[in-house]
């Protein structure tokens, strides 16, 4: 199971981290960039890391950038893709459960590594309840198709 891993410039260093962290577990990954902290556009690393899972080449997803809202809101354009904006690890694990989260999205300047690792830990073993959320996440999917042009 590979994780597609993306930041701006704002979340290079957070994602280096993250990297070590992900090496420490066991768990695969694919890094999309950015390589460095020279400025870069978020939407570029979203779709990135977004086109990964979409194709099945990644199972989920983890994207970085100052606040992870940037990066979240672009993340959640790509039909197909539900990015959590978490910085606990009680919604990172109910993202999973309930809103079957293929994506994680963080704020580098608003948590630090532990507390990072802690909610990609809660995300990685968290694990979608079906049953009354499957509709829900189901009409989600019916409001991509509506306002899909
Ligand atoms: C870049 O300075 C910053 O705007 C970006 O990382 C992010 O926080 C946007 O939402």
């Amino acid at each position: 199971m590979k994780i597609a891993l993306a930041s701006d410039h704002g979340g290079y260093e957070l994602k280096e981290k993250l990297k070590k962290h992900l090496g420490g577990i066991g768990a695969e990954y694919v890094d999309f960039g950015t390589d460095s902290e020279k400025s870069v556009d978020y939407p570029d690393y979203a779709e990135k890391a977004a086109e990964a899972v979409l194709s099945g080449e990644c199972r989920f997803g983890i994207v970085i950038c100052g606040t992870g809202i940037g990066i979240s809101i672009a993340a959640n354009k790509i039909p197909g893709i539900r990015c959590a904006h978490c910085h606990d690890a009680y919604s990172a694990r109910m993202s999973r459960a309930h809103n079957d989260a293929n994506m994680l999205a963080f704020g580098a300047r608003v948590i630090g590594e532990g507390l990072m690792c802690d909610i990609v830990d809660a995300f990685l073993n968290g694990a979608f309840e079906g049953g009354r959320h499957e509709k829900r996440v189901e009409k989600i999917s019916e409001i991509e198709r509506k306002y899909r042009k």
